[in-house]
């Protein structure tokens, strides 16, 4: 939840460097949006900074201000998720000081920001917004007064309660300082320049070499580099890494979201997992054979992949693992010990639910395994396993291609522990060329019609049972976050215990039955819905006499999840199109959330 963005370098485009950063970074958050920068004018002699602020989203906005002009080598910029304080310009980021010469951005959380306002205040400082992250400039301005910068900055953070990130930047000493200890930040390390940011898409188009600043670490960056410990500041080793993803797997290419581009990335993602992630799976699975105990855990889509995946080991390997939602772990691990294992899949590797179980899975001793997306996130420095799902920068806040890469590790995993890794890796093989197909022209104008049908309607239902029961509840998820249709999805049993009273003439439902154990029930269920003149849909290999409207899906066995979820991510997007809503900004939502 929110983005961050800040260069110090040579370049003298800074604010157009963090302009595009932050363009990159929206996903992030995107109820407001700012940039400070100090203008180099030899002539002006200025040493404060220019801001500029806007609501809403960054679209193509051009800065049409003295930030647009190539003349500055300093500058942070922030997109923002509203926490503390209504969306307005006066609380976007960044903010100042009262001598407008420390300018910061942050993200997270500041719990004590009420007493160290009121004793700023006290001391005579003034307050602009009603933000919490207004309190860091004047801590640090008033700390100016008796030590350095970097000292300043440390001393500020150490006061702070909660779990943030900050970046400062000082006008005077053309030096930017992070800190953090919550929230990811990455650093970019190119020839005489530094860039700072939430993640490292804006970044690779400079540089791919990185530094991951971990918990409780501060980096300054000016003309070199520090990497500092937090609370005391003493000095740490610099670890740097290589980020492989592409600058253009940040952009959306020739699509016109990046939703729909990353719901055409799955084959692709898929294919890697079945062709290079073998050696990788058989030492996980060794992993899963030696717990006793093992635990999914996730939130949201990944929560539903773990769904899935329990029941892929449960059906594959005559596994039984148990899945908790992420943010009810911590109320539920009373038994953990050194033997369990914690499994936690999560995109990000940043969602606060998943990040402070695993943290106190941790202090129990247990094994804890990750599967995330995100190199160097908090969850993968945290895990003593790890897979990365390899699905590239995902970016539309509905995730897509990395729920279908987890449940794709998720069969292979489970297809290792039965001592049948040949079958699984052939099953994900076939499921790529299926999702191919789905992406094929003549079914994208099916599943548009469709879309065009169910516009209007107020509710949807979406129903599956055993593998499908997980494609029931994510396709419900990714109908509603993005067109805002009252979708809800359960499993087909349940049916007649409850739900069936909302059915009537026309309640359109989704049918995912594929031809398994479940295929004679789940038509059942159907028949019972089309008795209650609701319209059924059906996302199946055979087309049922029950079926309003058909939605081919070869049969792929124990693989069929994978690929069923394509048309509900398709319906979902051409619906929120139909509608006129932003598909890769819903409302109210953020891609990764790391605040309570
Ligand atoms: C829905 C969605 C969210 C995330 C959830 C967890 O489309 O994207 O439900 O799945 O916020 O995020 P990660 O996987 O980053 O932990």
């Amino acid at each position: 939840m929110c983005g961050i963005f800040g260069y110090v370098g040579k370049q003298n485009n800074a604010s157009q460097i963090v302009l595009e950063g932050l363009k990159l970074l929206e996903y992030r958050g995107y109820d407001s949006w700012g940039i400070a920068a100090k203008i180099k004018d030899e002539r002006l002699k200025m040493k404060d900074f220019i801001v500029e602020k806007h609501i809403g989203k960054i679209g193509n906005a051009l800065l049409n201000s003295q930030l647009s002009t190539p003349n500055s080598q300093l500058s942070i910029g922030h997109t923002r998720w509203a926490t503390h304080g209504g969306v307005t310009v006066k609380n976007a980021h960044p903010h100042l000081d009262c001598t407008k010469t420390i300018a910061v951005v942050h993200n997270g959380i500041v719990e004590n920001f009420q007493e160290l306002k009121t004793e700023l205040i006290k001391k005579g400082h003034r307050f602009i917004s009603e933000t919490d992250t207004e309190i860091i400039p004047h801590l640090v301005e008033e700390n100016l007064k008796k030590e350095g910068f970097a000292t300043s900055v440390r001393d500020a953070f150490n006061e702070l309660k909660g779990m943030n990130a900050i970046v400062v930047m000082n006008a005077v000493s053309n030096e930017i300082i992070a800190a953090k200890n919550g929230s990811p930040l990455v650093v970019g390390v190119g020839k005489n320049e530094f860039f700072i940011a939430s993640d490292a898409s804006g970044i690779v188009k400079y540089t791919r070499k990185v530094i991951f600043i971990k918990d409780n670490e501060m980096a300054i960056l000016g003309k070199n580099i520090q990497i500092l410990s937090l609370p005391k500041g003493k000095k740490l080793r610099i670890n740097y890494e290589t980020v492989n993803w592409e600058p253009e797997d940040a952009d959306k290419g020739k699509y016109k979201h990046f939703m729909i581009k990353e719901i055409y990335d799955q084959p692709k993602v898929i294919y890697n997992i079945a062709e290079n992630y073998g050696d990788q799976i058989e030492n996980f699975a060794k992993i899963i054979k030696d717990a006793r105990g093992t635990f999914f855990i996730g939130a949201g889509t990944a929560y539903y992949a773990c769904i899935g995946g329990a029941y892929l080991f449960s059906t594959v390997a005559n596994k039984h693992v148990n899945v908790v939602v992420a943010s009810e772990f911590n109320y539920l691990e009373n038994f953990l010990n050194r033997e369990s294992l914690v499994i936690a899949l999560s995109q990000s590797g940043e969602t606060i639910d998943v990040v402070e179980p695993i943290t106190r899975a941790k202090q129990k001793k247990s094994t804890v395994a990750a599967i995330t997306n995100t190199l160097g996130s908090s969850l993968y420095r945290l895990a003593d396993h790890k897979i990365l799902l390899g699905a590239g920068p995902e970016k539309a806040v509905a995730s897509t291609k990395a729920y279908t890469a987890k449940l794709s590790l998720l069969l292979f995993l489970a297809f290792s522990l039965a001592g049948r890794n040949k079958e699984g890796k052939k099953l994900l093989v076939q499921t790529d060329r299926e999702i191919r197909r789905i992406l094929d022209k003549k079914n994208i104008e099916k599943i548009k019609k469709l879309a065009d049908k169910l516009c209007r309607i107020d509710h949807i239902y979406t129903l599956g049972r055993g593998l499908s029961y997980s494609t029931a509840l994510e396709a419900a998820l990714k109908i509603k976050e993005v067109s805002y249709i009252h979708a809800e999805g359960f499993a087909g049993g349940e049916l007649k215990h409850g739900t069936l009273a909302l059915i009537s003439e026309g309640t359109p439902c989704i049918i995912f039955a594929p031809i398994d154990e479940t295929y004679e029930a789940i038509i059942s269920n159907a028949i019972e819905i089309k008795a209650r003149g609701g319209f059924v849909i059906g996302i199946s290999p055979k087309r049922a006499r029950v079926f309003d409207y058909w939605i081919k899906i070869n049969d792929l066995k124990q693989a069929s999840l994978i690929a069923q979820i394509i048309p509900a991510q398709l319906l979902g997007y051409f619906i929120a199109i139909k509608k006129g809503y932003d598909p890769d900004k819903p409302r109210n939502l953020a891609k990764s959330v790391t605040v309570k």
